[in-house]
């Protein structure tokens, strides 16, 4: 290990070349899913733990969207509104009673499609007493394939390091519950620093700024446009953009209880609510009156014109979302 962190300290002089690994995507992917409904089963116990009956909960009501290599989708929407489930069905880790089609590049999920594939889950899932460089390189050793030599795969983890901005604490250990180490921002950028190893063309991530300053977050964000940017197809749940933050999506899904509300072009969203009688009494983020909506909030904030009508609202946000993502979609194929 020794004579690996000496070899990561000999790539110093070599950064920018090695940073330039990461400039281009290996492949282009282009996912797209259409009307995605995932339903669980659950049953009742009485008393003495007797099953009385069985039930069915609808957790993903029929979500469309379509994301291009290149574009960064942001999954919108409160606690409990299905943010996690479509990531991970889109991940292609969600068995069980789903429906609706889940395609890259027009094709199922599939092994090779898996290992050009990273997935960042909300909970980080480290171990503590190693250090930010052993966990990369480790990660690298172990996770690249084997047409790379040792010395490419350690250059990789170095590239990773200085990408996300690790080097100060790059020789700190990642620590946890009982055990100080990093904080909550930098254990972050090492779970995405694992998944960015292996270059994937699809990069999925559930809430990266979760917990974060947000210039922190911002940092986070600005490094997955950067690896958007390099033909890559980035999707990630997140909780309370700023409104920085929200400016450097490309594309906006918004969900309310597993409806989507909302999916298109992030610079359309406003437009669009507008046209159908929802926009802000006063100049906020635009992704708290995302949010808002999406939890009901309609009432006190806004003007609403003859147009908008509460109880219709969910209603006849599905309808023309669907209606108008549709369009899209059947455009673009
Ligand atoms: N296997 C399951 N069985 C029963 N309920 C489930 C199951 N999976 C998800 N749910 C429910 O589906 C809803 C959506 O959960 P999910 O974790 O996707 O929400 P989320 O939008 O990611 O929330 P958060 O922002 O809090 O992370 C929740 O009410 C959750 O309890
Ligand atoms: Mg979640």
């Amino acid at each position: 290990m020794e004579e690996e962190m000496a070899d990561i300290e000999a790539q110093n002089e070599k950064q920018p070349e090695v940073a330039a690994i990461f400039k281009k995507a290996n492949s282009a992917i282009a996912l797209k899913f259409e009307d995605v409904v995932y339903k669980v089963k659950f049953t009742k116990s009485g008393f003495c733990g007797k099953i009385t009956k069985t039930e069915e909960k609808i957790i993903l009501k029929g979500v469309t969207g379509k994301v291009l290599p290149g574009e960064m989708l942001a999954m919108l929407g409160p606690s409990g509104s299905s943010k996690t489930t479509l990531l991970t069905a889109l991940g292609g880790k969600l068995g069980g009673l789903l429906d609706g089609s889940i395609t890259y590049n027009g094709k199922s999920f599939s092994n090779s499609m898996k290992r050009n594939m990273g997935f960042v889950t909300q909970d980080d899932v480290l171990y503590p007493h190693l250090t930010v460089a052993e966990t990369l390189v480790f990660t690298a050793l172990l996770r690249l394939e084997n047409t790379f030599t040792k010395e490419e795969k350690i250059m990789h983890a170095e590239s990773v390091i200085t990408q996300l901005g690790l080097t100060k604490c790059k020789n700190s250990i990642i620590g946890g519950q009982f055990l100080r180490g990093l904080s909550g921002g930098e254990r972050k950028r090492v779970s995405i620093g694992q998944e960015m190893l292996i270059n994937p063309s699809l990069l999925l991530l559930d809430e990266p700024t979760s917990g974060l300053d947000s210039t922190t977050a911002q940092r986070i964000v600005s490094t997955l446009w950067e690896l958007a940017k390099g033909g890559r197809t980035i999707v990630m749940t997140i909780h309370q953009p700023s409104s920085r933050l929200f400016y450097m999506f490309d594309k906006v899904l918004l969900l309310s209880e597993g409806n989507p509300l909302y999916f298109g072009e992030r610079s359309q969203v406003m437009d669009y609510f507008s046209s159908i009688g929802y926009a802000p009494a006063v100049p906020m983020n635009p992704a708290d009156f995302l949010l808002d909506l999406a939890n009901g909030m309609f009432n006190h904030i806004y003007y609403a014109s003859d147009l908008a009508n509460d109880t219709l609202l969910l209603h006849f946000l599905k309808k023309s979302c669907m209606h108008a993502l549709l369009a899209v979609v059947n455009s673009s194929t």
